[in-house]
């Protein structure tokens, strides 16, 4: 039987006071709509339609490449006249789940349990007891008003139409519904906005299905996590708390050793090794991995890193695109840059950069140095100051730098160049040209003394 996935996002999000539509707001670093998409991708839909609206053009190209289909609503008038806009496009039977682009953590087994309790043939809400019901549609059952464990089902009523006594149901619906298809296109197309806000309010059609004697199942949801919205940046930074401490929680099941699951965040994925110990104040984005006995000091900010085992980066570094060795030691405050490949037991130090480099096993850069489009030999040993003048102003050129170099403090390499192996480059050098195998090279100014110079004094006053 056909499933339909709707998923609302053209609404403004006045709340969050800002000019990116709301349901672009990252969390875990990705678009709060993304998240909605990969929990349901599980489900197998037919078609999965994203209702846009407000800032349509940047929801549209958030969803390019995903299989979803954007359907524009213009003007919003409402949840029910959202979901007016693609009748067109649903199946002709079956089951449409319809979904919220604000409510980003919804699981797949939660979506697929309400599709199921649908079946084409019931309409199924997806409901919650709240401590504080305020704001949202009450759930209004016969019998007993307040929990939830009344009796059937007779309606949604939103909270600025609800009377005193509606207003202290508990039970809310969390704007999560499955509904047989062709009932819903039925039912959406006969609602009118006769309410407080004269909006179409999709809710409607629960009383709808009532009249009609088509069964309506509220189906709770399990984990509070999963149907809360964001409206604010205040609730979007509970949301994001909340994730991080489920992923650190994750991860910690797994062996890592995190100094503090709350101060830890992963936007993106951290495949690891065993015994990988992490510090506090650590944020790994994209595609992270990290060998066995890693360990990531305080306030590292690691980005598409690959780091092996046994290496350790020290606090305050920042890695981004970059490869590390075995036993590498990197930072405190070290930076590494796309294209840094270092091998196994390289040491970068204190204020080096590292871009587009590869450093073989055992090179050495320990103080406030720049590597930049380098080849490194083994054993180099980089000294502090140290930079290669890679860029001409128009065109980027390699450094060759042989195995057991030692390149003195204050040197600037201008590139193209070769430093031969197991030579070594007297500090404050500036090589231009290709230096011999074993030799040292020494490119300054010769140092003179000149006896009995004066210093100058100043002229007597006129
Ligand atoms: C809605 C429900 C309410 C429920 C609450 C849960 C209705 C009438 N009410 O209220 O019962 O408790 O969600 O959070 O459905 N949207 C559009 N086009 C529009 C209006 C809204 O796409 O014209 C989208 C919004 O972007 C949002 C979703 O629909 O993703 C919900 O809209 P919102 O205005 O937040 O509804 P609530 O008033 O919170
Ligand atoms: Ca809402």
């Amino acid at each position: 039987m056909a499933l339909d996935i709707v998923i609302m996002a053209a609404g403004k999000g006045t709340r969050m006071k800002s000019n990116l539509p709301k349901v672009l707001h990252k969390l875990a670093g990705r678009p709060l709509l993304l998240h909605v998409l990969d929990s349901t991708a599980g489900l197998g839909a037919a078609r999965t339609l994203v209702v846009t609206g407000h800032g349509a053009e940047g929801v549209e190209s958030a969803i390019a490449h995903s299989a979803a289909q954007p359907v524009r609503q213009q003007p919003q008038l409402g949840t029910g006249h959202a979901v007016q806009q693609v009748v067109p496009h649903l199946s002709e039977h079956g089951t449409t789940l319809i979904l919220n682009g604000d409510v980003p953590l919804i699981a797949l087994s939660t979506a697929r349990a309400l599709a199921d309790a649908c079946a084409g043939q019931r309409l199924a809400l997806l409901t919650i007891t709240l401590a504080d019901a305020t704001g949202y549609g009450r759930i209004v059952r016969t019998g007993a008003h307040d929990s939830g464990h009344g009796g059937r089902v007779l309606g949604i009523v939103e909270h600025k139409d609800a009377t005193t006594a509606q207003r202290q149901i508990r039970e809310v619906y969390t704007g999560m519904m499955a509904a047989p298809t062709a009932l819903l296109k039925r039912w959406v197309m006969a609602l009118e906005n006769n309410n407080a806000q004269k909006e179409y309010y999709l809710t409607d059609i629960v009383a709808m299905a009532v009249a009609e004697g088509v069964p309506v199942v509220a189906t709770h949801a399990q984990d509070e996590t999963e149907v809360l919205g964001v409206n604010s940046p205040l609730q979007l930074a509970d949301l994001e708390r909340r994730l991080q401490r489920r992923q650190a929680e994750a991860l910690m099941e797994a062996g890592v050793r995190l100094a503090d699951p709350a101060r830890f965040d992963l936007r993106g994925t951290l495949e690891h090794g065993l015994d990988v110990e992490i510090d506090v104040g650590c944020v790994f984005e994209g595609c992270v991995r990290l060998g066995n006995d890693v360990r990531i000091g305080a306030h590292c900010v690691l980005r598409d890193t690959q780091v092996a085992d046994g290496a350790v980066i020290h606090p305050f570094s920042h890695l981004e695109g970059a490869q590390v060795g075995a036993g590498a030691l990197v930072g405190p405050y070290a930076r590494l840059r796309p294209g840094a490949k270092l091998g196994p037991e390289v040491h970068i130090g204190n204020f080096v950069e590292v871009k587009n480099s590869s450093l073989a096993r055992g090179a050495k850069a320990n103080h406030l140095a720049y590597l930049g489009d380098a080849q490194v030999g083994e054993r180099v040993n980089y000294g502090a100051g140290s930079i290669t003048a890679n860029y001409d102003g128009a065109n980027k050129h390699r450094t060759v730098i042989g195995d057991d170099a030692h390149i003195g403090s204050n040197c600037v390499l201008v590139a193209p160049v070769t430093i031969g192996a197991g030579g070594t480059v007297g500090g404050g050098s500036t090589v231009s040209r290709d230096t011999p195998e074993g030799q040292l090279t020494v490119a300054r100014g010769t140092q003179v003394s000149i006896a009995g110079w004066k210093r100058p004094v100043k002229a007597p006053k006129k």
